[in-house]
């Protein structure tokens, strides 16, 4: 083990979880341990069960890193437990976890700072929905708190308002229509308070769904972007300010459309973005030189 891997202690790796989103976390999991133990760090998993508490304090562990998606995971939950056991941890803290993966409260605080994002509804009753009048069609459909793409619809005709809302509400109470941005995607990735290369995501599905994520070979990833370096730097400025203002630290992403005119409009924060070699932070920390071994030691040395 050389110096700077032993100076991170016993590590635990915290993935899998009760989230919808298990299965992506398992892989981001398994990546990021090998990773650590490639480097020489002194890592082992943890499936973080409803025993995830006595296996953390029972460890001897020195410091976590959180490969969990999704509720429970990246909330605030789990971090507020390893600051009650007075464990550094890989991400961001209780108040920008919970902030972020509430898309409705990231909202009206990028509102509130005059950041860009869709006009929006909360759609919470059946009654609700006709205030989707206020908006244009098509809109997005997304519950407030999951991730993956998981029970999102793009909705192209009244029509279809209420099943997309049936849909949606069935993974949360609070559901969110938002104005769709038709025009090309772009996601920026965060590390240590820098924003890495952006990424272009071009997918044929009608968004970037799970489909597109995880299983369609079909998904293009452009990294150079093709944006002037002046438009890139704007949208990086743009995602890092946007991951500040939603108290997100340390590492993560932050998703984002182009409208035709070239307007960026502001779509979420990921504080545990997909970390598996195909996933989207490896790629752009690819593009500055950093391979994924480097990747994943950067962000624990983040943890505090
Ligand atoms: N307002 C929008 N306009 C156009 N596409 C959107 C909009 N909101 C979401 N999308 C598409 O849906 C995908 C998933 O939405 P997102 O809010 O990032 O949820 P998740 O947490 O599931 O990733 C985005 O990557 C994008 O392709
Ligand atoms: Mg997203």
């Amino acid at each position: 083990m050389n110096e700077s891997a032993q100076q991170f202690g016993k590590v635990a790796v915290l993935m899998g979880g009760l989230s919808a989103e298990r299965d992506i976390s398992l892989l981001t999991g398994k990546a990021v341990l090998d990773g650590l133990l490639e480097k020489g760090v002194d890592a082992e998993a943890i499936d973080a069960g409803h025993d995830v508490i006595e296996k953390l304090s029972q460890g001897n562990y020195d410091r976590v890193f959180i490969a969990l998606h999704g509720r429970g995971g990246e909330d605030g939950k789990i971090q507020g437990v390893l600051e009650t056991l007075s464990l550094p941890y890989t991400g961001s803290d209780v108040l920008g976890s919970a902030l972020s993966m509430d898309k409705l409260r990231c909202k009206q605080l990028w509102q509130s700072e005059d950041l860009p994002t869709p006009a929006w509804k909360v759609l919470a009753e059946e009654a609700d929905l006709k205030n989707i009048e206020e908006l244009k069609l098509p809109i997005m459909m997304k519950p407030a708190h999951e991730g993956s793409s998981i029970g999102m619809s793009k909705v192209l005709n009244a029509d279809g308002v209420k099943q997309a809302w049936q849909q949606a509400k069935k993974y949360d109470d609070s559901v969110i229509a938002e104005q769709f941005i038709e025009g090309a995607e772009y996601t920026v990735a965060i590390l240590d308070g820098e924003a890495l290369p952006v990424i272009k995501l071009e997918t044929d599905n009608d968004f970037y769904d799970f489909d597109a994520k995880y299983q369609s070979e079909q998904t293009r990833y452009l990294c150079p972007c093709g944006l002037s370096e002046k438009e890139e730097r704007k949208i990086q400025a743009l995602a890092l300010k946007a991951f500040n203002v939603a108290g997100a630290s340390g590492w993560g992403r932050v998703d984002l459309m182009m409208d035709v005119k070239g307007k960026a409009w502001l779509i979420e924060v990921n504080t545990v973005p997909g970390m598996t070699s195909h996933s989207l932070v490896p790629m752009a920390a690819r593009a500055v030189g950093l391979e994924f071994p480097e990747l994943v030691v950067k962000i624990l040395a983040t943890a505090a």
